[in-house]
């Protein structure tokens, strides 16, 4: 695409030239569709406008230096996908189905896959909802998953350069035994307040606390959490976190560079101790925290103006992957063109 200035995309939606589609009815799936059309037509009564029965992914696809495009860990999107669909008693689209769409999305869109070297990458949006139409809180009897793509730049528009991020215990993401492991939009709806507020008072991104005690760390956004001390990769476990893919690659990473990796609670009382913080996924990439806000206690805990020497060479190591610059030694990514 000659008129697209690749360097400077944002995290934002442009039109492309397809996307892919699916139709649940009548207890069975449609075939794939392709249509050109951005839009849907849909009953003012669907069961996702009125009682948030959406879910959706996102991952990305990556022209790597050798000029080949490349998925990464796709699967592991449409198994995500298939537990939300679950969560939300959806119908459950097959690891298949949610592949094959991805795929065929990135071939047909190939002129909008941004180049090597412009920081840029193209991001696969699968969306999914109940469109029954009725009145009554149930579940939806039929649904459309539609696969569609765009390209983009970087989420957190400094890069690789430190964010700050602030807690906040005002409006909590997730309660355990909610939704808050599934990728639905409800979680993001209920996000939004605590969000802005935050970015008007100049933070990146808000970090949460789990609902009940307030205590331990959660996740950073629309991302996850990790802190590394004493040669430890350490991430938050907890039932009302989304299980990052990223952090789920990083994990290995670290283990790969001789780590150590721990998944349990984080105090937040533990945060002076970390000697690098940061915050992972599709999205972010690796976004390195510089310092943490808590609006409760005015405390701010500071980890420096340059990112960490670990969280630099995991992201290295991820984005060496993504683009095909080393051999892919775990079979993350997928060859498409
Ligand atoms: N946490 C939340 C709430 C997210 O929305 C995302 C983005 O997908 C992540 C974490 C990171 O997950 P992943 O690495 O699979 O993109
Ligand atoms: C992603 O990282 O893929 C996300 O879904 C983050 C997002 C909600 C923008």
């Amino acid at each position: 695409m000659e008129n697209i200035d690749w360097g400077s995309l944002g995290f934002n939606y442009m039109k492309t030239d397809c996307n892919a589609r699916y139709t649940y009815t009548d207890g069975k799936w449609s075939e794939m569709e392709i249509t050109d059309s951005e839009y849907i037509q849909m009953h003012m009564s669907a069961s996702c406008l009125h009682y948030g029965i959406e879910l959706f992914e996102g991952l990305k696809a990556y022209r790597g230096a050798d000029g080949k495009v490349r998925l990464f860990r796709v699967e592991e999107n449409a198994k995500r996908l298939q537990s939300s669909a679950k969560r939300l008693c959806l119908p459950v689209p097959t690891i298949d189905m949610v592949v094959k769409a991805c795929i065929e999305v990135v071939k047909r869109n190939e002129r909008f896959i941004p180049p090597y070297g412009t920081g840029a990458s193209f991001y696969l949006r699968p969306v999914m909802f109940g469109t029954t139409a009725g009145l009554g809180v149930k579940p939806a009897k039929d649904a459309l998953l539609i696969v569609y793509g765009s390209p983009v730049g970087a989420y957190f528009k400094g890069g690789i350069k430190p964010m700050k991020v602030a807690i906040d215990r005002e409006q909590d993401r997730a309660a355990p035994r909610g939704t808050g492991d599934v990728k639905v939009g409800g979680n993001y709806a209920a996000s939004l307040m605590s969000g802005e507020n935050a970015h008007e008072l100049g933070y990146s991104s808000v970090m949460y606390l789990d609902a009940t005690e307030h205590r331990y760390i959660e996740e950073c956004g629309a991302a996850n959490f990790f802190g590394i001390k004493d040669n430890t990769y350490v991430t938050p476990k907890s039932q009302s976190v989304l299980p990052s893919i990223t952090n789920k690659s990083l994990r290995q990473l670290a283990l790969d560079l001789g780590l150590k990796v721990e998944e349990r609670h984080i105090d937040i009382e533990e945060l002076p101790t970390f000697e690098e913080c940061g915050a992972c996924g599709t999205a972010a990439v690796i976004s390195p925290i510089g310092s943490i806000y808590d609006m409760d206690t005015k405390k701010t805990y500071s980890y420096g103006d340059e990112v960490g020497k670990i969280s630099l060479q995991l992201y290295n190591r991820l984005l060496d992957i993504q683009y095909g610059r080393i051999e892919d030694p775990h079979g993350w990514t997928t060859i498409v063109l």
